[in-house]
């Protein structure tokens, strides 16, 4: 049995606390080793998963015709977000670089495939399937910071759209789309935090003492 030293839990704090959400204004201009790729997908396929379903599964897209496509659906998708925004925030939104697809390296499509048969743990709550895919992706983050590799989540996508142009079968899920690439610097505290978009809520804010 591993037993982890107060050295051990530093370094995972440190990484948890330097992983950031890196956008195309931060990638280089360098190609991603294999080998790199492969220990992402590898933290990826160690996630729990309920009833141990791994119901996930990675599109590696480096082709920039099919990122081309891609960027279109978050251009729409995006014309649509800033209306949604007050008119001094939709200035302020116009401003965010909120995706890297094209300036990364290359993209990962992360798919929730639904299981044909009841999956044990997952007969209550449905979406347990779809958790475990997102507990692989945040595995993924943290493997990519720890190789300082720079990953950022785009959810302004048509996820329809998205599935069309990567041929997916109809029963996959999109649950996250990952750009990932070498960064020139990582931010010491979320971009939107820097940006006064968003303040980092306070322990004291988010937990409750037995009830509500
Ligand atoms: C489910 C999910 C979806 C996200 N979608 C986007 C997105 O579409 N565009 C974007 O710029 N950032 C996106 N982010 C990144 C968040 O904005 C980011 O995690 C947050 O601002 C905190 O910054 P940090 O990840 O650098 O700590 C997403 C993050 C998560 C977890």
């Amino acid at each position: 049995m591993t037993k982890f030293n107060t050295d051990d839990i530093a370094i995972l704090e440190n990484i948890i606390l330097s992983r950031r959400d890196v956008r195309g204004n931060r990638f280089i201009n360098k190609e991603v080793e294999e080998e790199d790729i492969e220990k992402i997908l590898f933290a990826g396929v160690n996630a729990p998963s309920v009833g141990f379903s791994q119901p996930w599964e990675f599109v590696i897209i480096k082709s920039n015709e099919i990122r081309n496509k891609i960027k279109e659906s978050f251009f729409e998708e995006n014309e649509k977000a800033k209306k949604q925004f007050e008119t001094s925030k939709a200035n302020e939104y116009s401003q965010l670089k909120l995706e890297g697809i094209t300036e990364s390296a290359l993209n990962i499509a992360v798919f929730y495939k639904p299981s044909d048969r009841p999956v044990l743990g997952q007969t209550s709550m449905e979406e347990a399937g779809v958790y475990s895919v997102v507990c692989a992706i945040q595995n993924m983050w943290l493997m990519a910071r720890a190789l300082n590799i720079g990953l950022g989540w785009v959810s302004i996508l048509d996820p329809e759209k998205v599935k069309t142009i990567l041929k997916a079968p109809a029963d996959r899920q999109l649950i996250g789309y990952l750009c990932l690439g070498h960064v020139d610097l990582f931010y010491e505290s979320p971009e939107l935090e820097k940006l006064k978009w968003e303040k980092r809520k306070r322990l004291e804010q988010v937990v409750i003492n037995n009830s509500y």
